[in-house]
């Protein structure tokens, strides 16, 4: 099936499954999803442990591929990139921030961002630079030329969204960012991604469990077994966390 892609949308999915098999097993874990995101705005995938949250951002970054559906990225079928074109997308116009932050602990932290400038063509003294000046934005300048295991849970966590930020993507993945924090560093970081998508016009997915990120969010997307259950605008979502006494 194809979908005729709205090229305000950086990222839809029509109709998508996702079937793991592992020997004569198969398992169903994500059925028939359909959703968009734009830029400009935080979406929050919401859903328990083993919903498939992850399943579905790895289908979204064009690491997995659905078992049916149309999924596209940028305006165009994930099928039509070659692989080299989904490593240069991933590498320039996506970034990630994985739930155990997965910096490299053998690079200092102005390394591991200056890395992913690498990696998108920059010669290293002009990224360190950059990257010198973006942990001052975050103020964590102080913490450059340290390595990753002696800096703490919310450090690190700056450190990933410095990182993803770094070469300005249009499009911020993000798989339970602030599982690992407590919830004012948890509300910081998610302050900091919905600032981004909405000053910068960029557009920023989030999966979560918990409840109150979704008080930053533009839209909340139920997932219950690999299934989005239901939207709720971010407005239903803060009345409903204020009704519950949670906000
Ligand atoms: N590579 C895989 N092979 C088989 N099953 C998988 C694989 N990846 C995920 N699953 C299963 O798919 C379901 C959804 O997993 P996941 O997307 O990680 O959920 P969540 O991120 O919401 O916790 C789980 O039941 C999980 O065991
Ligand atoms: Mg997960």
């Amino acid at each position: 099936m194809r979908i005729a892609s709205n090229l305000k949308n950086y990222v839809e999915l029509e109709g998508v499954n996702k079937t793991f098999v592992d020997g004569d097993m198969e398992f169903h874990a994500i059925k028939d999803v359909c959703l968009s995101a734009s830029p400009g705005e935080l979406l929050v995938l919401l859903g328990p442990s083993g919903s498939g949250k992850t399943t579905l951002l790895t289908l979204i970054a064009g690491l997995l591929s659905p078992t049916s559906g149309a999924l596209s990225l940028f305006g165009r079928p994930v099928g039509d990139y070659s692989n080299k074109e989904l490593q240069l997308l991933r590498a320039r116009r996506i970034g990630f921030i994985f739930q155990d932050f997965l910096l490299i602990d053998s690079l200092l932290v102005v390394e591991n961002i200056a890395m992913v400038l690498r990696f998108s063509g920059m010669k290293r003294s002009d990224a360190l630079a950059v990257a010198g000046k973006l942990l001052d934005q975050f103020n964590i300048g102080h913490l450059a030329r340290k390595l990753p295991s002696t800096i703490s849970q919310g450090e690190k966590q700056r450190v990933a969204v410095a990182r993803a930020i770094a070469n300005n993507p249009e499009l911020i993945i993000a798989d339970e960012p602030t599982a690992s924090l407590e919830s004012s560093q948890g509300f910081d970081i998610i302050k900091l991604l919905h600032s981004y998508a909405a000053e910068e016009k960029r557009c920023v997915i989030v999966a979560t469990h918990d409840l109150r990120i979704t008080d930053f969010a533009d839209r909340v997307m139920m997932v219950e077994d690999g299934e989005i259950r239901s939207e709720k605008s971010g407005d239903f979502m803060k009345t409903e966390l204020l009704r519950r006494g949670i906000a």
